[in-house]
């Protein structure tokens, strides 16, 4: 399966990828990295992988809408099965939600804590559990059907740093494994449920 991914950070969710998509029997490879801004170390790692890159940012853009336009425009010159945003911190519009099946993933366990500071607002109401959401990207913010989830605890003394450090151990891991299934066995949606296997697609 091709993948694009879209970053507009560090992108360890994306070397993740990159490194799973080494192994033929993956099953996925990342034809693409897609980017909201320059400088970002996400980047950077695309161009160490040898994979293409692109930059939509959204101050060139006449309006939200023009940009949307043209970064669904970018995707489709890659012709992916997949697009993962991995860090991308944009809502993406209709021309790329509807073009394309786009995995999305959280640090926190959704419906709990979505949006840019789930690691923060978890660690704020002072859980003892709080984990990584793998989901479709829908237009909402982080409201999306639920594909996968693991649950990581907050251990004494966490600050958003550490507790995020954390979940991202789990989440990369979780992000390929989920990524490497629906690429393989494929999947359908009925409504909030997703289902892997081979009837998707
Ligand atoms: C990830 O935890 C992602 O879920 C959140 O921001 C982090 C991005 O990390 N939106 P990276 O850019 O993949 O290192």
């Amino acid at each position: 399966a091709r993948l694009v991914v879209l970053v507009s950070g560090s992108g360890t969710n994306l070397q993740a990828l990159l490194d799973a998509s080494a192994d033929e029997a993956y099953g996925a490879r990342v034809v693409a990295v897609g980017a909201d801004r320059d400088g970002i170390e996400g980047l950077a790692r695309a161009e160490r992988a040898g994979a293409p890159s692109f930059v939509e940012r959204l101050p060139d853009h006449e309006s939200r809408d023009a940009w949307d336009r043209a970064l669904a425009a970018r995707i489709a010159e890659h012709r992916p099965d997949l697009v993962v945003c991995a860090g991308f911190m944009k809502i993406l519009g209709a021309p790329t939600l509807t073009a394309f099946t786009v995995v999305n993933t959280h640090p926190a366990l959704l419906p709990s804590f979505p949006g840019a500071h789930g690691v923060r607002d978890a660690l704020a109401y002072g859980v003892r559990v709080t984990g990584c959401t793998v989901m479709l990207a829908d237009a909402g913010v982080d409201t999306g059907p639920i594909v996968a989830q693991e649950a990581v605890p907050v251990l004494d003394g966490d600050d958003e740093e550490t507790l995020h450090e954390r979940i991202k151990t789990v989440e990369r891991n979780l992000l390929v494994e989920t990524v490497g299934r629906m690429a393989r066995e494929g999947w359908t949606v009925t409504g909030r449920t997703v289902r892997l296997g081979r009837s998707g697609g």
